[in-house]
């Protein structure tokens, strides 16, 4: 049967085609060490998973759910948003409760683009962004987070490609705290963002999931004024509340865009389960005592993964945020894929290859803070030992 012609150039998400081989591996009794995947292995809070148990077992908690998500949920990521972003959304209608922030990445992209349209992704960035956009029809143009730019866009950069493009560039996809670099953002950076979007009408889309890990000052784009214009903004309780396998996120903005998403999403899928829904709306209620427990975690982590990276004469900041260090790796290797293969056949440590976040990040590998201080030490001796 031949392929829809929209999946020309989408391949296997990278980590699945990688698992596989990880698989093989432990097959062969290998037992590799994964600093690949942010996927937390810390349980989320117990309060949290008491209300699933709870409300699962009540008889009439298992039919369909709305479209727009549980009203329990919706003012619980309003209250959030207002606690922690100091952000007023109104919970009936500037918020939109997701199945994973992952799906609404989706979602966005079916409802604004399609081919003729040119959406601005940065490079290095989250791979599903570029794949949703072509899945969506329009064509991906790469914006460049350099290092020496402290990862932020170069808005003379932006403004050339807006300027120049063939075809009407009619989004952006931007991400801090950033992910694969770890760079934190500024107020200045959103109030530029949204200054440039507005001026060239461009939709901005906003994914937030980092903000609580490594971080004090979380911050969402929606505080700046007249954002609400212009922007999306996707949130997760994947990484700051340990529920990743959950598939809880969230997308907040004007109640036009929330309504135009929801023409779409209502079309692909249905409401969460309710007790998962309650459960949610108990984690985002946790007070800063839970962040500070998880960061206090994450903290030790970094300085077993930074101690690592220097055994593998890794360069890196430590000022990053986020599940992930980011390093550049030593010139002895020729690109990063050497490097993480090297690693992984010969220390049995799985590495993620900065070159899936970008075509200009073939130098540079990243370490996931999901695994135990003892698992990255255990990674740490065997890289000495081999
Ligand atoms: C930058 C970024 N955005 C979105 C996601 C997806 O998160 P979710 O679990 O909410 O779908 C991830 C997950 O790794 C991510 O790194």
């Amino acid at each position: 049967m031949q392929l829809a012609k929209r999946l020309d150039g989408i391949g296997e998400y990278y980590f699945s085609q990688k698992l596989r081989e990880i698989d093989e591996l432990n097959k062969q009794g290998k037992n590799i060490i994964n600093l690949g995947i942010g996927s937390p292995d810390l349980p989320p809070h117990p309060e949290v998973i008491k209300i699933l148990q709870e409300e699962s077992a009540k008889p009439n908690v298992h039919a369909y759910q709305s479209y727009k998500g549980s009203p329990v949920l919706r003012k619980a990521i309003s209250a959030w948003y207002k606690k922690w972003y100091n952000v007023e959304l109104n919970p009936d209608t500037e918020v939109l409760p997701l199945i994973g922030s992952k799906e609404g990445i989706m979602h966005i992209c079916m409802t604004y683009f399609e081919e003729g349209f040119f959406v601005l992704v940065p490079d290095p960035g989250y791979p599903t962004y570029s794949s949703a956009v072509k899945l969506s029809g329009a064509t991906p143009v790469y914006y460049d987070l350099l290092e020496e730019n402290n990862y932020y866009p170069d808005f003379d950069e932006l403004e050339k490609i807006v300027r120049t493009s063939s075809q009407k560039v009619k989004g952006i996809f931007v991400n801090y705290p950033q992910m694969p670099t770890g760079q934190l953002p500024t107020k200045e950076l959103f109030e530029k963002l949204v200054t440039f979007a507005r001026k060239h009408n461009i939709l901005i889309i906003h994914d937030n999931p980092y903000s609580f890990i490594l971080n004090t000052n979380p911050m969402s784009i929606l505080s700046v004024s007249r954002a609400n214009d212009c922007v999306i903004e996707l949130n997760s309780l994947s990484k700051s509340h340990n529920m990743a396998g959950w598939r809880v996120g969230m997308l907040c903005g004007a109640k036009e865009k929330i309504d135009e998403v929801l023409r779409f999403k209502s079309n692909m899928d249905s409401g969460m389960f309710l007790p998962v829904q309650l459960a949610a709306a108990r984690a985002l209620a946790l007070e800063q005592d839970w962040y500070e427990q998880v960061n206090t975690i994450y903290n030790k982590r970094r300085e077993k993964v930074f101690q690592l990276l220097d055994t593998l004469n890794c360069e890196y900041s430590k000022d990053q945020a986020g599940l992930f260090v980011w390093a550049k790796i030593e010139k002895r290797f020729k690109n990063c894929y050497e490097c993480s293969d090297q690693v992984l056949h010969t220390a049995y440590v799985f590495i993620t290859t900065g070159g899936i976040f970008g075509s200009a990040e073939e130098k540079y590998i990243r370490v996931s803070l999901c695994a135990t201080e003892e698992k990255i030490e255990e990674a740490r001796q065997r890289v000495i030992n081999n």
